[in-house]
């Protein structure tokens, strides 16, 4: 199986999962810093105030990037270590370690994907605005985005604005498993609008000052299937899939929120308010690109209007099952009901396990919208074990293997995929599920408790994925 030329063979990694160096040079605290404090939180009320230590470990962490061939490194930069009050003075040394980063990138001929935003706001603006409920958090954001567009938009080609809207709005504004910890669905909506708005500001500006760049969202897509062929389940599908993704999609691509689920919610009283300057602006901040982070999908039926509780055992952390027994008249409860899929297996986390759902994944964006995309993640995440110096990693690279095939076959359908970055290239902090959830092609020797040596260890899937780099895809295996 062949790969286009030139195609970015990548691997992600976000601020605050890897990082550390949470107080270093001037950096301000973030909703993240924080949020982790309350007891119960987080695993093991783990956190990244260290992390991997990559503030400290960039230089090893990308020569051994350029070891293995990379071609892309995805990275997120962390607004307060560049502003650390969220809008005010900045931070010299802050801006320095990402040019640092990037210069070092580019010197091993990596191309540095560089996120906007990875769900770490200032911990100030949400105190001093509320966050993403207000509306001067988008001028916060765009003067941010204007200092790293001026300072590195002649060195990063690819820009990524908001990494998983559809999460972080949910899960922070409306289950409250992220901050700012609020559990409100008429707040989440408006939260979610308000992201919206800096979203299409952000590329606007970014097109004005950056016109040589490339810039888009990276959304967490997962198709959603009827159980059966009951047309009541085919419509639960239908609905879902407007419910979990164009939701968001629409707005970013068209410009406009989805009618059906619109009109759902102003009947539910929990629409957000859309100004007619609002939809002005969502039209006209159109992305280059799409940045698709794809884990799974979902599978739901009909909704049971005599109960409706989840059939579906859901783990409450997955961010791409919304904990939806907890508030009882919801959108979802109106629309479908989730199941789980009997053909799929699951991760020892619980999340189904489906590479073919990759390919319809998209082929679903890709003919709707129309837009080149790039993977900008997707990986599994596991218990790896270190044994005798070594981790074998055997379920990595067939899971790896098995996606990336069917990424290759939606190129053969005609799909325009520029790039795919594994999550993740070292090991890192699983936002709820603390150092045991490995993702990475990097073994780090850390866990919940004690940063231990934070010695590098190349993983059995490092090689591998050096292979199929080298070979631009030829190796992998289409069984
Ligand atoms: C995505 C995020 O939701 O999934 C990453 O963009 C995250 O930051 C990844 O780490 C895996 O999720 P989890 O919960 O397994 O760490």
């Amino acid at each position: 199986m062949k790969f286009p030329e030139h195609f970015l063979w990548g691997a992600a990694s976000a601020a605050y999962q890897v990082e550390g160096a949470y107080k270093n040079d001037g950096k301000g605290p973030s909703i993240w810093d924080e949020f982790s404090k309350i007891p119960g939180k987080t695993k093991h009320n783990t956190n990244g105030q260290i992390a991997v230590d990559f503030y400290h470990h960039y230089k090893e962490d990308i020569a051994l990037m350029a070891e293995m061939g990379l071609k892309a490194y995805r990275f997120s930069v962390s607004w307060s270590r560049i502003l650390p009050d969220g809008e005010g003075k900045v931070n010299q040394e802050g801006l320095a370690f990402y040019e640092k980063v990037i210069d070092e990138l580019q010197k091993n001929q990596i191309e540095p994907i560089l996120t906007l935003y990875h769900w770490d706001l200032p911990e100030a603006l949400q105190i001093k605005y509320g966050g993403w409920e207000s509306r001067h958090t988008i001028d916060a954001f765009l003067k941010y985005c204007r200092v790293l567009f001026d300072n590195f938009g002649n060195k990063v080609r690819y820009w990524i604005t908001f990494n998983e809207q559809n999460v972080f709005t949910s899960l922070g504004y409306r289950w409250a498993s992220h901050p700012p910890n609020v559990s409100n669905p008429k707040r989440m909506f408006q939260a979610n609008h308000i992201v919206n708005l800096a979203n299409a500001r952000a590329i606007q500006l970014f097109h004005q000052m950056v016109p040589q760049g490339k810039i888009g969202p990276s959304f967490g897509y997962g198709e959603v299937y009827p159980l059966t062929s009951s047309p009541a389940d085919v419509l639960a599908a239908v609905d879902a899939n407007q419910f979990n993704n164009d939701w968001w999609l629409d707005v970013y691509c068209r410009g406009e929120y989805p009618e059906k689920i619109m009109c759902l919610l102003k009947q539910m009283h929990i629409a957000p308010d859309v100004t007619i300057e609002d939809k002005k602006t969502l039209q006209a901040g159109k992305p280059d690109f799409l940045g698709i982070n794809y884990y799974h999908g979902g599978t739901v039926k009909a909704p049971d209007t005599e109960k409706s509780t989840i059939e579906k055992n859901f783990d409450k952390i997955d961010p791409y099952l919304m904990a939806g027994d907890v508030q009882e008249d919801t959108p979802e409860s109106r629309l479908f009901q989730s199941v789980e899929n009997p053909y799929l297996d699951k991760t020892d986390w619980g999340w189904e396990i489906d590479p073919i759902g990759f390919r319809i994944a998209l082929r679903q964006v890709y003919e709707k919208y129309r837009l080149p995309l790039i993977i900008t993640e997707n990986g599994l995440g596991a218990f790896d074990k270190l044994k005798d110096g070594q981790v074998d990693d055997q379920y990595r690279i067939d899971y790896l293997n098995e996606h990336l095939v069917q990424v290759g076959k939606a190129i053969s359908d005609g799909v325009p995929v520029f790039g795919f970055c594994a999550w993740s290239f070292t090991d890192l902090l699983s936002w709820l599920n603390g150092y045991d959830k490995r993702y990475g092609f990097v073994y780090i020797d850390r866990n919940d408790y004690s940063p231990k040596s934070l010695l590098r260890i190349k993983k059995k899937s490092f090689n591998w994925y050096q292979g199929i780099i080298e070979t631009n895809g030829g190796k992998l295996e289409v069984k």
